[in-house]
């Protein structure tokens, strides 16, 4: 393969040995593409079949992409911009993330409805302005068919009106910002999620807490931005209609180092268990510092998955032993289809899927299903848009398809509970199941 000259250090250590073949890393050296303004975000518009300003524009020189691809698929490659956070305290995501894209691009030979697929990785490093700048570097100047990805949902809200005023396909491949595809006013033709919206998987525990583990009295505690608030509110909602209580409610900053301030206030409130909501590095901290407060043996920690997902499960060690959650994913689901994908993404990275993973392999056979239905015609936009929002197959947990109208996954929700494996290792072993949950089946 060509690569194109990689200029950031922190890239490369993210990706690592994993950074298979096809994967294309943008270089950084030039100037980001001059912004041009976004066109008014038209929620209700009907994709243009037109191609966008981006792609008409004349490319110079430099920023032609390079033709370079592993596959011996004829046509002209087609470009899929990921914007993930490959650095900082939530690099484990966005790394996972294009893993998993990695391996279904391996799977398929990188090729789908014979076109080579290219994948253009850009980290947004857990800030939306550095998301914002990558979305438009990758559309200005990369001319990317279509965007995959974005983690945080602040990085989403930032890039949103951007992505649909240039009429770019986004398949997210983690953020779970509700309203984008909640909310009439934000969702549009061209935004499409494979991972969850910010509730989906936590509010359909809200009775299980109160009902299955008998809990009358929980404390939320969460990362102190959108997604931890959306979260905390979807299971309190449900919980609260279920006849629960919320004891409290402890909020803590991103990248938290010293989390002893926040425990200290749950250790002093009247609760019977803790609902929490942390991921990447922040999750790693506060289990740790959970256990060594002494606050395992006081309330039983439950909440959602991302808390003791697999990217950060051996560091957590058994400080994350009993911890009961909530999610759409478990490497130890069982399914034919999901232990070929644990034991693939073994043998290839020599590490344990997870959800991020997971996510990542999704939106990377989304996106070559519909090239397949469509014979790789992903300039015919609505003919795109038509072939994405049909796409449906058997996936790692079991029938994947998106909702008709919010275009986001209907997901089974897990409940997991982290136990120590025969061999030593810790896993999320899957206790509970609650089938096809939608993203537009509860409130917050
Ligand atoms: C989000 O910002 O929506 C988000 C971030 C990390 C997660 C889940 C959701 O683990």
């Amino acid at each position: 393969m060509l690569e194109r000259r990689l200029t950031r250090r922190a890239v490369l250590r993210a990706f690592g040995a994993g950074l298979a073949a096809s994967a294309l890393l943008s270089a950084c050296a030039r100037e980001e593409a001059t912004p041009t303004a976004a066109p008014a975000a038209s929620p209700t518009a009907v994709p243009a079949a037109t191609p966008t300003p981006a792609a008409a524009a004349t490319p110079t020189a430099a920023a032609s992409p390079t033709a370079a691809t592993t596959s011996v698929a004829g046509g002209e490659p087609v470009r899929v911009g990921v914007i993930g956070t490959m650095s900082g305290v939530y690099s484990s995501l966005g790394e996972n993330m294009v893993r998993g894209m990695q391996l279904y691009l391996d799977e398929i030979g990188s090729e789908a409805g014979g076109r080579p697929i290219e994948l253009l990785v850009e980290d947004s490093a857990g800030s939306p302005d550095q998301a914002l700048a990558k979305a438009r570097q990758l559309v200005e100047r990369d001319r990317v068919h279509l965007i995959a990805g974005v983690t945080l949902s602040n990085e989403a809200a930032a890039v949103r009106d951007y992505l649909v005023g240039q009429q770019v396909p986004w398949i997210i491949g983690n953020a779970g910002l509700p309203g984008l595809t909640r909310d009439p006013n934000l969702r549009s033709p061209y935004i499409f999620r494979v991972s969850f919206a910010n509730g989906q998987y936590e509010a359909p525990f809200g009775p299980y807490a109160y009902e299955k583990l008998g809990y009358r009295r929980v404390v939320l505690t969460a990362l102190d931005y959108s997604a931890g608030h959306d979260k905390a509110n979807a299971f309190r909602n449900r919980f609260e209609q279920a006849g629960g209580e919320i004891a409290g409610e402890v909020y803590a900053p991103m990248d938290t180092q010293d989390y002893g301030p926040y425990l200290q206030r749950i250790q002093q409130m009247d609760a019977d268990a803790v609902w929490a909501f942390y991921s990447g590095g922040d999750a790693v901290r506060f289990v740790l510092q959970y256990r060594d407060f002494g606050l395992k043996d006081q309330f039983p920690l439950t909440g959602a998955g991302d808390t003791v997902d697999e990217n950060i499960l051996a560091q957590q060690g058994d400080a994350a032993l009993g911890v009961v959650t909530s999610l759409h994913y478990s490497p130890l689901y069982d399914s034919p289809e999901n232990r070929a994908f644990v034991e693939a993404f073994r043998n290839k990275y020599n590490a344990q899927a997870n959800q991020f993973a997971y996510q990542g392999y999704l939106a990377a056979r989304v996106i070559a299903e519909a090239l397949n239905a469509t014979d790789g015609d992903v300039e015919n936009k609505e003919g795109f848009l038509e072939a994405l929002r049909a796409v449906h197959f058997i996936g790692p947990t079991g029938e994947f398809r998106f909702h008709p109208e919010s275009q986001g996954p209907i997901i089974t929700v897990l409940v997991r509970r982290v136990e120590q494996l025969p061999d030593g290792s810790y896993g999320n072993v899957v206790i509970d199941t609650i089938g096809n949950v939608d993203d537009l089946s509860y409130e917050l």
